[in-house]
């Protein structure tokens, strides 16, 4: 417990493009635990209070109606400095400038299709995670091969 946790979702044209497996395996590889993940259709109000921080920016009607069009993948990736490392696996907010390696980098090209959200922060992290799981939803739990990732 207390270890750093952030909120990662793939959103409905990753799903629709079959890359939920490809992300995952990609956090997977890196050596971040998963503890919390679950398919669900996101409510209009789950998704405005998830961007609320877009409320008066243009994209923000489409950006929430793109949101719930579909399933989105959502998860809880859990390790020391997770955060900013899932920012980075995840590259720029825009495709075309996000650095090939990076999950947008290789797998999108359109700003309002790009696959994957990732907490920009510790603090969105905690309140992300909130919004979207319940406490119940998320596991406690120590990786067999833990040693081999992490020097104790
Ligand atoms: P996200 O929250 O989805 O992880 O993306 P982000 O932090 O990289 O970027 P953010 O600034 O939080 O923007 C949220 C999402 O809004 C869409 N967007 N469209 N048309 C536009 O100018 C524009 N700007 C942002 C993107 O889909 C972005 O991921
Ligand atoms: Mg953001």
């Amino acid at each position: 417990m207390g270890v750093e946790r952030t909120f990662v979702a793939i959103k409905p044209d990753g799903v629709q493009r079959g890359l939920v497996g490809e992300i995952l395996s990609r956090f997977e590889r890196k050596g971040f635990k998963l503890v919390g993940l679950k398919e669900i259709i996101p409510t209009r109000q789950l998704a405005e209070e998830h961007y609320g921080v877009h409320r008066e920016r243009p994209f923000f009607e489409g950006l929430v109606n793109f949101i719930t069009s579909g399933p989105v993948v959502a998860m809880v990736w859990e390790g020391d400095g997770v955060v900013l490392s899932a920012r980075k696996l995840i590259g720029s907010t825009k495709p075309l400038e996000a650095e090939p390696g990076t999950i947008r980098g290789d797998l999108a090209v359109n700003i309002g299709r790009n696959v994957i959200h990732g907490s920009d922060g510790l603090e969105t992290a905690e309140f992300e995670i909130g919004l979207w799981f319940e406490s119940s939803e998320l596991n406690d739990w120590t990786p067999s091969d833990q040693s081999w990732r992490i020097e104790n």
